[in-house]
């Protein structure tokens, strides 16, 4: 609603409205320029802009005090990284194994160039390529990684990437999205992580795969080389915040930690025919025979086969570490369900202790979720989709049809169902089967 209330009146907590009068303190620009102005004592006043600038400053002053220290007091061990890792991440032993050692060895890296500046071994940065298929938890992995080291933590896609002067986005943005998960500051960003999703799709247009791939492929593998080597940057802080007057801010990527990831479709077949022979996948009631085949064979990975793929080898000999994630199966999908420290299930169960009520999955609801999901064919990615659908009518009715001190059960028959179970359906199975 429209007030008619005057400049710089009860406005509270001593914010004034823009009055024309009032400057700046701190730039000397007046209110009618930076917006609501703070007033301190003796007619000293600060405007939104500058607060943030000091809030900038400040917390850049405290980082250098703790520079003192070193970045972690004690950096985790492998064995520390993988079993945090295990709390949320299924299955994919190799890949687990792989990224904690090369966080390790990153992270270890970091701290001797800090400590000791005489010119020892040269160390080099572990980049991690990902190889899987959608939703088997390549995301996932790196994003939980960043969360227990408590480093600032930017995913970006190479497809909407481009070469510098072509419409779409620099490789820089990637680091700018970096720098804002730091909240603008700079030393913090420059021991983060970033995740390049689809890094498949900036292959090179090569003789073996489609020829619709845009040229602009190698170019995009080109700069982003640049980052993953180790340069410094000059990142456009376009739009967004504001930093003390910089056209461009500067950041050393020589740091940054880079995990890749794509889903390298068909690099089975170009590894399949390296190694000159028939593999034949069997079909379990776990997974399908091709995705059985495809996890024996992509393992064998070799940046040969990569090159082949498209990816030009100064980026693969960039990514030291390569790993194959496994096709998740019914098994593994059903241990999603319910082990992660933030499983779906879990949650479920939580909302309905909130409404002093129980639900309870039978193992056989679950494994007609996780066999419903794979349907989907988009990996664990699915299976929030699946239950969501399922239980939407039960979130819908429980706050007030709830009886309280119910269990209600979900049975694989609800599941398969089209139309998703009631309440009342699910607290009858409790009475049938007591
Ligand atoms: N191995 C796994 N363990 C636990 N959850 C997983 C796993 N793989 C996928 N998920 C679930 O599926 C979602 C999508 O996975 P994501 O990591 O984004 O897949 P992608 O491999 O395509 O990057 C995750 O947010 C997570 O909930
Ligand atoms: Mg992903």
């Amino acid at each position: 609603m429209a007030s008619k209330s005057r400049d710089g009146q009860g406005d509270g907590g001593g914010t004034q409205r823009p009055g024309r009068g009032q400057t700046c303190s701190f730039c000397n620009r007046g209110s009618g320029e930076v917006g609501p102005v703070v007033e301190g004592p003796n007619g000293v006043y600060i405007c939104a802009n500058c607060v943030d600038l000091c809030h900038n400053i400040i917390r850049q002053e405290q980082r250098r005090d703790m520079q003192a220290k070193p970045l972690f007091t004690r950096i985790p061990t492998p064995q520390q990284i993988k079993s945090y890792l295990d709390e949320y991440v299924i299955g994919q032993e190799h890949a687990k194994k792989v990224m904690s050692v090369a966080v390790h060895n990153h992270y270890k890296r970091l701290s001797a160039a800090e400590t000791d500046d005489t010119d020892s071994v040269e160390l080099e940065k572990s980049n991690v390529l990902l190889i899987g298929p959608t939703g088997c938890g390549k995301t996932l992995l790196a994003r939980t990684l960043a969360n227990m080291l408590n480093v600032p933590f930017a995913i970006g896609d190479a497809t909407t990437l481009t070469e510098a002067g072509y419409v779409g986005e620099d490789v820089e943005n990637l680091l700018l999205k970096l720098l804002q998960a730091a909240d603008y500051d700079l030393e913090a960003a420059e021991r983060g992580i970033i995740y390049v999703d689809e890094i498949d799709k900036v292959g090179k247009t090569s003789s073996n795969v489609s020829i619709t791939r845009d040229v602009s492929g190698e170019g995009v593998q080109q700069s982003l080389l640049k980052l993953v080597e180790g340069t410094v940057a000059n990142i456009p802080p376009q739009g967004g915040r504001k930093h003390p007057e910089q056209q461009y801010i500067q950041m050393d990527t020589s740091h940054v930690l880079f995990i890749c990831g794509g889903t390298f479709t068909g690099l089975e077949d170009i590894i399949k025919k390296r190694l000159g022979r028939q593999l034949i996948g069997f079909a379990t009631e776990d997974k399908g025979e091709a995705s059985r085949e495809r996890d024996e064979i992509l393992p064998q990975v070799q940046p040969v086969d990569l090159v082949h793929y498209g990816l030009i080898p100064e980026f693969v000999g960039r990514l030291p570490c390569v790993t194959a994630l496994e096709t998740l199966g019914v098994d593994a999908m059903i241990r999603i369900l319910t082990e992660p420290k933030n499983a779906i299930i879990r949650q479920y169960e939580k909302f309905f202790e909130l409404e002093d009520c129980k639900v309870e999955f039978t193992d056989e609801a679950m494994r007609a979720i996780a066999r419903k999901a794979m349907e989907r064919d988009v990996g664990a990615r699915a299976l929030r989709a699946v239950v969501e659908s399922l239980m939407l009518d039960f979130l819908y009715e429980l706050p007030e049809s709830k009886e309280e001190g119910t269990t209600y059960v979900i049975t694989p028959e609800m599941v398969e169902s089209k139309t998703p179970p009631t309440l009342e359906a699910a607290r009858k199975v409790r009475k049938e089967s007591a």
